[in-house]
């Protein structure tokens, strides 16, 4: 039995002093692959030395956040465009999609960057791992405008049940993480909705710690948490979660462990 986390910013300064420890910890827990979305031009090198550091186990993403689009995204994206189409190997596109929660006034430029980097996925046959908040509906609209939508995860989905209807009808899984254990969450009653066999695991590490770690540093050893929780929800036990779960991430991502 292994899990997957699909989520994780390993390479955040929050990780600066242990690192090594968080993916040593997050192997102990079985969780056998960390996949880590980039933010934005400076994060790279760290992203990068993760790599470096652990192959086996890191396996980095190339994209811009959309709360790091800015006057200067067209330039950025030029970086990151050159990252992905160059000799690194990376396993998706992210972390890109749409934020209007932060500020709302530059979504021309998220909705811009968001489309090219979708299209980039599309011509590279690799999976997005999509961020949305305030924006969900919009991220759909513009990924149904698309003559060929990528493939992907709409990562920390804690949307409405017609929110998840229309990502599963777009062939997108759902990435679920600390928040399904909060006690105030309703998303298990959008989640009896939604087949075992489209969601992905994931931390967002180091945000969004799951119950008993709430409010703390999150990190990727608490998969089983998250886990344990949907083996609830679906009343299974653990290891169909792990199964599937992993199963779901490797086909998306196209890798196998
Ligand atoms: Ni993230």
């Amino acid at each position: 039995m292994y899990f997957i986390d699909t989520h994780t910013h390993l390479f955040s300064e929050e990780f600066n002093e242990d690192g090594l420890a968080v993916i040593h910890r997050a192997i102990q827990a079985r969780v056998k692959r960390l996949l880590l979305p980039n933010i934005d031009v400076s994060s790279i090198e760290a992203l990068k030395s993760f790599k470096a550091l652990d192959p086996e186990h890191c396996l980095p993403m190339m994209g811009l956040h959309p709360c790091s689009v800015n006057e200067n995204y067209k330039a950025d994206l030029q970086i990151i465009e050159k990252e992905l189409f160059g000799g690194t190997n990376y396993i998706g596109v992210g972390e890109i999609g749409l934020d209007l929660y932060w500020d709302k006034t530059t979504l021309d430029w998220q909705l811009d960057a968001f489309l090219l980097q979708c299209q980039w996925a599309v011509d590279l046959d690799k999976a997005v791992s999509i961020h949305t908040r305030s924006a969900t509906y919009e991220a759909i609209k513009l990924l149904k405008s698309m003559p060929k939508v990528p493939k992907g995860v709409f990562h920390c989905f804690s949307g409405s049940l017609e929110e998840a209807k229309e990502i599963l009808k777009l062939g997108f899984y759902l990435g679920i993480g600390g928040v399904v254990t909060f006690k105030n969450s309703k998303l298990h009653e959008v989640l009896e909705h939604v087949p075992l066999d489209r969601i992905v695991l994931e931390t967002d590490s180091p945000y969004l710690s799951p119950v008993p770690y709430r409010g703390k540093r999150n990190e990727s050893a608490y998969i089983p948490l998250v886990a344990e929780k949907l083996a609830e929800i679906y009343r299974v036990d653990v290891l169909t979660i792990a199964r599937q779960t992993s199963l779901n991430a490797e086909s998306v991502f196209n890798f196998t462990v």
